[in-house]
């Protein structure tokens, strides 16, 4: 994606074992390159979400691991990179995936040669990123142009997304916001409707600002308002990310994505999830009783960070002191609440056999 005139993806190597990201803390205020030199340095981005997403956490980790074998390519050192990187978040799916993708072809090269493949692998991970949320911004644009088809001429396609599952969140793309990025270019008329995402405030800090730089109509609104929208046409259909999909279509998603699959369910909004294949797990079919839910820091609720009329960045508590806070970081939409799951291959029905149509090589 371009700011400013410059092309950009959210994660690249710089060589001679740095590798480049956005520190995506410090957006929309700040624009800030961050270099990391080593294993440390890459779990604590990840950990700290200097980067963050699904796709992006799994290529994150993929050159985490490169950079420690620069200190360490012993099978021990690519154990503990693994098992370190491994132990940064438990929701999103292609953290593991990515792992095991490294230590399978990195464990049965001599040590000699694992920094190098260790790059270049890393480096194929996020390339193949961009290729998948391309292609699932074609599939996905097909809807939101059926969508424009079925509305009175000129007037915009509203899309509802929650969080951030644009460019940022990934390489390049994104997933849910792929399909409205390639709709725009397409020019069709549309409209996103941007959840806040409370507690961190991924849509309205991260989503807002990727929108806002692509030139893409956009409104930011709290995170109750998505229901009212829905039940006064306001809302043509939904596109959301996802961070685990099991073998059965439950979509896990970053927190607040089950009540709207509800709302949507309830006044008849098809509700569509950008799904990469690195993001389906498929050895679990129960997504309510077998995702591991993160839960964060309190004080990700209980405070809340902007920058001040004068420029300073201040961070004030609008919790009363001393009242508990709990902050779970996503929940479980069942396969029931979704229309379609937009994949690299094409829209398929959230279910085994809709994702086996798809993917037949995993039957
Ligand atoms: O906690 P985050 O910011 O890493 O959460 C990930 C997300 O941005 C969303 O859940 C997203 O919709 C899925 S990742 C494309």
């Amino acid at each position: 994606m371009r700011i400013d005139g410059a092309a950009y993806r959210t994660i690249w190597p710089e060589g001679d074992g740095v590798v480049a990201i956005i520190d995506q803390t410090r957006l929309p205020h700040d624009f800030a390159v961050v270099r990391l030199t080593g294993l440390e340095e890459a779990a604590h981005a990840i950990r700290a979400m200097l980067v963050r997403g699904a796709p992006l956490i799994g290529a994150a980790a993929a050159y985490g691991v490169a950079l420690a074998l620069r200190a360490d390519a012993s099978d021990r050192g690519l154990e503990r990179a693994c098992a370190t990187l491994l132990a940064t978040r438990p929701t999103a799916v292609n953290l593991r995936w990515a792992l095991e993708r490294m230590r399978g072809l990195l464990a049965p090269l001599p040590e000699a040669q694992r920094v190098g493949a260790a790059e270049a692998e890393a480096a194929a991970i996020a390339d193949e990123d961009v290729e998948i949320n391309r292609a699932i911004g074609l599939h996905g644009a097909a809807l939101i142009r059926a969508a424009a088809a079925r509305k009175a001429p000129g007037g915009p396609v509203n899309v509802l997304t929650h969080c951030n599952a644009g460019w940022l969140a990934t390489v390049d793309w994104g997933t849910a916001l792929a399909p409205v990025y390639a709709a725009f270019e397409q020019g069709i008329p549309l409209h996103v409707w941007v959840d806040e995402t409370r507690p961190r405030n991924q849509g309205a800090s991260l989503t807002a600002w990727e929108l806002k730089h692509h030139g893409v109509p956009h409104t930011v609104i709290a995170d109750n308002v998505g229901g009212h929208l829905m039940q006064h046409g306001k809302v043509d259909l939904c596109i959301v990310g996802t961070d685990r999909t099991t073998a059965t279509g439950d979509v896990c998603n970053k927190i607040g994505t089950y009540l709207k699959a509800l709302a949507a369910h309830d006044n008849g909004v098809p509700f569509y999830v950008g799904l990469p294949s690195p993001t389906i797990d498929w050895t679990i079919a129960d997504g309510v009783r077998e995702i591991p839910i993160e839960e964060r820091d309190g004080r990700e609720v209980s405070e809340l960070t902007g920058r001040t009329a004068d420029g300073r960045i201040e961070t004030v508590r609008v919790t009363p002191d001393g009242s508990p806070v709990a902050n779970y970081g996503f929940d479980v939409t069942p396969a029931r609440l979704v229309t379609g799951l937009i994949t690299e291959r094409g829209v398929c029905p959230a279910s085994r056999e809709g994702l086996l149509g798809l993917f037949p090589e995993r039957g």
